[in-house]
């Protein structure tokens, strides 16, 4: 098979990637996936660096197996932790969702003033930081660690008074004391609280990301492809400048991963010319199939129907 044909490795923690898998749906309607969602030992979050990293170099083998052209970790967490791990295993290009997201806020950004939030080992990696510091020295960078809305997810809680109460907890400092202007949604399962983040502390976001289902919207999708007009209103950069004095701009790291993927398979001339249809990609989780299609059908609006299981010993 030409190598533009090959499909692309995408992996997460879990059901979380499937944010970043549908921007490529969405974006890169030439390219077939292959995902992988370690639901067995989800939440790498609160997990050391020395795990992270030993877990995604095991996934790693196991999508090059499958002859991938590229890899995609679409986990902020082992982004931030297992990036260069993976990175040493391939001479296949490797792109993780940090850098991406870093870009995206600081080309949206007005005042110098960015805050992330993430899990725990994101937060803690200090790799947001460093990115944006290497973009932008003069930036303010202002991490924190939010676990809990993972959970709330996961749940369904996407608009719940639990959900609201944790986001003014975690938040409210980054809005009234580090007086942000940008924040990036550092984890895989935040854009889907992005219309409840932005109601609650003022924020604004890409008319693009809005499409997604989330708490206020039930946005039609079938993870196919981007509809023309979609692509065009996120082709600016999939972050919004804020309309108005004390507006926060929510970054979606998972937007601009699809876009930088996009730039880096034409790089290395592995951009693929021909449509695919959703059911060329492939899923396979360690643990819990059922539950990995019915929180992509419940809170994606993605319709998987073929779900394999790959046992992390397996890999
Ligand atoms: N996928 C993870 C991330 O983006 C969130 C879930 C986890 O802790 O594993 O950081």
């Amino acid at each position: 098979m030409e190598r533009n044909h090959l499909p692309i490795g995408v992996f997460d923690s879990g059901v979380g990637g499937l944010t970043v898998a549908r921007e490529i749906f969405r974006n890169l309607p030439n390219e077939k996936i292959i995902y992988y969602g370690d639901t067995a030992r989800v939440p790498y979050g609160n997990k050391s660096a020395d795990t992270i990293k030993r877990y995604s170099r095991q996934i790693t083998r196991f999508l090059l197996s499958k002859n991938v052209k590229a890899i995609v970790i679409a986990c902020n967490t082992a982004s931030a932790l297992a990036l260069d791990a993976v990175r040493e295993m391939t001479d296949i290009p490797v792109i993780g969702v940090v850098e991406p997201g870093a870009r995206a806020a600081v080309s949206a950004t007005s005042s110098g003033r960015i805050g992330i939030i993430g899990t725990s080992a994101t937060i803690t990696s200090g790799l947001y930081d460093r990115y944006i510091h290497e973009m932008m020295p003069s930036a303010q960078v202002f991490g924190k660690a939010c676990p809990l809305f993972v959970h709330l997810v996961e749940e369904g809680m996407l608009d719940d008074s639990v959900t609201v109460e944790m986001i003014h907890r975690y938040l409210d400092d980054l809005i009234k004391t580090d007086n942000i202007d940008t924040l990036i949604l550092g984890c895989t399962h935040y854009p889907l609280l992005r219309s409840v983040i932005a109601r609650e502390i003022g924020g604004v976001f890409s008319g693009y990301a809005k499409e997604l289902p989330d708490a206020d919207s039930a946005g039609a999708a079938d993870g196919s492809a981007a509809s023309g007009a979609a692509a065009a209103e996120g082709a600016a950069d999939g972050i919004a400048a804020a309309e108005g004095a004390g507006k926060i701009t929510l970054v979606n790291p998972a937007y601009t991963t699809a876009m930088e993927l996009s730039r880096v398979l034409k790089d290395y001339g592995l951009a693929s010319e021909t449509p695919v249809s959703f059911s060329d990609h492939q899923f396979y989780v360690s643990d819990g199939p059922d539950n990995f299609r019915a929180f992509a059908s419940e809170i994606l609006e993605l319709t998987i129907d073929d779900v394999s299981l790959m046992l992390t010993d397996q890999l």
